[in-house]
């Protein structure tokens, strides 16, 4: 009988339930939420991608050459994200392992968030909040004032599905849309009445910054201090892509000095973002810890569907979302 190891016990129970459609499924007692980014020990994953013929797992789990090299019967890895930065992809179709992921179902929920960052630190929400609890609003109202959003220009950095709900969002504010992607999309901006423009163009001219592009190896540190030199002076900066898209010293100096005039960032580098961190000692900068799919519906619809990828995938040779 095929084994199917889920590196989570608390994920939606229609996930498991699906999941033993097509074989025994084994639950590792990981014990927190299921939705954390603490990875499970590299061991749990190599020994079960030594037994087991499917491993759904969560951001943070690392399938790195290491686990994929132990495999024996390991014939697909679903995982419930749309991301797959944690999973050496190219190593994985070299052994011959199928890679699945959860794309579309997550774009409205982390696009919800983007826009909700991007007012926070526009409006000093989080800055507003803590003062309030802190007894000091009062004396200091002159620094709880904010920008508008109608009439700004938003650059967004990644026109995926996420950008895409992202810019529909911020039309509705009335604000002008441009983006740059690395496949320009003339559908899009003929159906929005967006505007393609080159990356150089968008840092220098867009009053928010919205990252919404994927992390591969090309994309590492997108966000370098030379990047972050061209930002128009006075911009914000939003990221719910990835962590390591940014070089966290350069966007930390680009704050401090005053070229940017706040961050909201619901990805770090290193995730949980270690207490007492730099970023988290700035009263310009928001601060979630990756929250951007975090709505009971949508977590649930892309737990069932890293569920269904497998079943596809014994049942006709395909998962629905192959990476
Ligand atoms: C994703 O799906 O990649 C999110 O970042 C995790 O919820």
């Amino acid at each position: 009988m095929r084994c199917i190891f889920v590196t989570r016990d608390r994920f939606p129970s229609s996930m498991y339930k699906k999941l033993e459609e097509v074989g025994r499924v084994e639950v590792h007692p990981y014990g927190e939420s299921p939705w954390s980014t603490r990875g499970v020990p590299k061991e749990v994953l190599r020994d079960a991608a030594r037994r087991c013929d499917a491993l759904v797992i969560y951001i943070g789990d690392l399938v790195d050459r290491e686990v994929l090299d132990a495999a024996e019967r390991l014939k697909i890895v679903s995982t419930v994200s749309v991301g797959v930065d944690h999973i050496d992809v190219e190593y994985a179709k070299r052994r011959g392992v199928a890679v699945a992921h959860t794309p579309y179902v997550l774009a409205d929920a982390v696009a919800d968030l983007a826009v909700g960052l991007l007012i926070a630190v526009a409006r000093k929400i989080a800055l507003g909040d803590r003062l309030i609890r802190e007894g000091k609003a009062a004396p200091v109202w002159g620094s709880l004032m904010g920008v508008d959003l109608k009439g700004k220009r938003a650059g967004i950095v990644g026109l995926g599905n996420i950008g895409v709900a992202v810019a529909r969002r911020l039309l509705a504010f009335g604000m002008e849309v441009v983006y740059w992607s690395r496949r320009r999309k003339p559908e899009v901006e003929f159906a929005l009445g967006i505007k393609y423009v080159d990356l150089d163009e968008l840092l220098a001219t867009s009053d928010f910054v919205v990252v919404a592009l994927a992390l591969t190896p090309e994309t590492e540190r997108f966000f370098d201090r030379e990047k972050f030199g061209k930002v128009k002076r006075g911009a914000f900066f939003i990221n719910v892509g990835r962590g390591r898209l940014v070089d966290t010293e350069a966007l930390l100096e680009a704050l401090e000095d005053g070229r940017l005039a706040g961050a909201a960032l619901d990805v770090f580098d290193v995730e949980p973002l270690p207490p007492g961190h730099r970023l988290a000692r700035l009263d310009n900068v928001v601060l979630t810890p990756h929250i951007g799919s975090a709505a009971v519906e949508t977590r649930e619809r892309m737990a069932e569907l890293a569920a269904e990828n497998v079943v596809a995938f014994f049942k006709t040779g395909r998962p629905l979302y192959a990476v």
